[in-house]
């Protein structure tokens, strides 16, 4: 995982099985930082170092308590080696 940083924004992204995905680190349940979390790439979920919700990297879905809504995710894309994220 490798966080990219803005002014506004911060944001996860992750290499899933050769798949590169990028999630906002920023907890839907109580703005934890979530892409701190320990990640599984095999089913590519990451789990809040806060309170312990379980999210779906691909979707941005909660998949456990104590979050039940959705973090966003960005389009990410390679352009000549180089990975950009649509935010
Ligand atoms: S802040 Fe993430 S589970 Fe509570």
């Amino acid at each position: 995982m490798k966080l990219i940083e803005t002014e506004q924004l911060s944001v996860g992204v992750y290499n899933c099985d050769g798949e590169l995905l990028a999630i906002e680190d920023r907890c839907s349940h109580d703005d934890g930082p979530l892409c701190l979390g320990p990640w599984d790439p095999d089913d590519c979920t990451v789990i809040c170092p806060r309170h312990g919700a379980k999210f779906d990297i691909r979707s941005g879905n909660a998949l456990t308590l104590p979050a039940f809504q959705a973090v966003k995710v960005f389009p990410v894309r390679v352009e000549d080696g180089t990975v950009l994220v649509d935010v």
